[in-house]
Order: C-alpha cells, then structure tokens, then sequence
C-alpha cells in the first residue's frame, strides 16, 4: 500500500478537503506501543498500523514471532516503525535486564495484530515459550487482541474458549470482521481493519 491509499483510507477525507489535510492529529503523542506480529497472512496489515500509529505519534516497537517472520520481514517493521524489531527472547540484551522482562515495562499498551489461535491458547494457557507469548504474561499494561484466522479456526470451541478466557481477565479483543478469507473460503475470521485497531488502542490508552 502506498502513501495516497494510506491516506485515502483515513475516514476523515472528504470531497472538499484535499487528501493530505486527513491526516490525524498527533492523539498518541509519546504513547509507547508495543506491536506483536504472529504468523497470520494478515501481518501485513500490521504494517500499515504500525504507519497508522507512527502518524497518530506513537513510539511502536514491534515483536515478532518466528511464524510471522514468514510473512513479513523484519526489515520492514525496523523500517517502519524506525526502531529494532524484538525477535529472540535469548539475544544479548542492551541492558542486563530480560528482553521480556523490559519490553513489558517499556510499553503503555501491548497489541498483538494479527493474533493468531496458536499465539491466543498461548496467551490464555500462560505458556512463555518464545518472547511475544513471555512478554505477554510478564505485562501489566492493558492488553489489545486482534485476531486474524480461517473460520473453522475461529469457530472452533477451544479457540472461542481462549477468548473468552483472555476477555474474562480483561483483556480487549478487537473481534474479527467477516468476509473473503484468505484460504479461499468465506466467513469470519478477517483480522479487523488496522484504523479500527489503532482506534481500540487509542481507547484504551484514554482510559
Ligand atoms: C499461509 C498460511 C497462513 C496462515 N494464516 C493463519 C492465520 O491467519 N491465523 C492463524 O491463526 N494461523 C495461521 N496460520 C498458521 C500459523 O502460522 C501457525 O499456527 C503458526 O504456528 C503460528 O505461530 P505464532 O502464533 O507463533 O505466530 C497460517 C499458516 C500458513 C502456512
């Protein structure tokens, strides 16, 4: 996606104003965002939020797994998002303490968009495995799930049980929209729109 249908996607646009004057307001100025990226087809939506969020005045860092590195490089999050892309819970550190341990604190709000099933029964189980899944139980911050997958993943009662399980211990979950999936078939399972996650982030932070 380029620069003019990122902004054309912006709701404020209209026929009287040009494209560029959409632009929002700096709304997250100083807000830090912690971004993880799980192995969905949908990563690449979470670029354009991470673009969304650097616009809205966020300081996104972004943690992937080594799934969603499958599918987006991390090359383009560290561009993106202008900072290093958080990846193995066992690199050297720049301070001694846990790369876990200190992206949890550094954050206001940790999103995982997209959210797969695995990484949500990870999540919900309190499994700390790989550094996202470890970040994720070590944070205190509110937490935001988007989650992104085939509707028979989505429907099925261990996955709709995570959810409910994350959601009961306060967890936000963006819910996912329904439509064209991308393993052919239709149904919901859509990760939801990045503008519609940069706004639930935006809510939870005012909160
Ligand atoms: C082409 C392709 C697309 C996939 N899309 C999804 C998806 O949208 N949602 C999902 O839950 N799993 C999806 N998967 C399966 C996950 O990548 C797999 O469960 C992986 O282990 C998830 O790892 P992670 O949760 O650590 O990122 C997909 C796999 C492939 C090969």
């Amino acid at each position: 996606m380029n620069d003019t249908q990122l902004q054309a996607s912006q709701p404020q646009a209209s026929a009287s104003r040009p494209l560029r004057a959409a632009q929002p307001s700096p709304t997250l100025s100083g807000r830090r965002v912690l971004l993880g990226v799980t192995g969905s087809i949908a990563a690449y939506k979470a670029c354009i939020l991470v673009r969304l969020l650097v616009r809205a005045g966020a300081e996104v860092t972004v943690a992937m797994t080594e799934a969603a590195c499958r599918f987006v490089t991390p090359l383009t999050f560290r561009t993106l998002s202008r900072r290093p892309v958080a990846l193995d819970a066992f690199a050297e550190p720049e301070s001694w303490t846990p790369e876990h341990v200190s992206l949890a604190d550094w954050c206001d709000v940790l999103v995982v968009a997209p959210c797969t099933a695995d990484a949500a029964a990870k999540f919900a189980s309190g499994l700390a495995g790989d550094l996202l899944s470890s970040t994720f139980l070590a944070c205190r911050k509110p937490k935001l799930l988007a989650p992104a997958m085939n509707d028979g993943m989505w429907d099925n009662p261990a996955t709709q049980d995570n959810f409910a399980t994350l959601r009961r211990r306060g967890v936000c979950i963006v819910e996912p929209d329904t439509g064209d999936l991308a393993c052919g078939t239709s149904g919901r399972g859509r990760m939801p729109e990045p503008e519609i996650v940069l706004a639930a982030a935006t809510a939870l932070l005012a909160k």
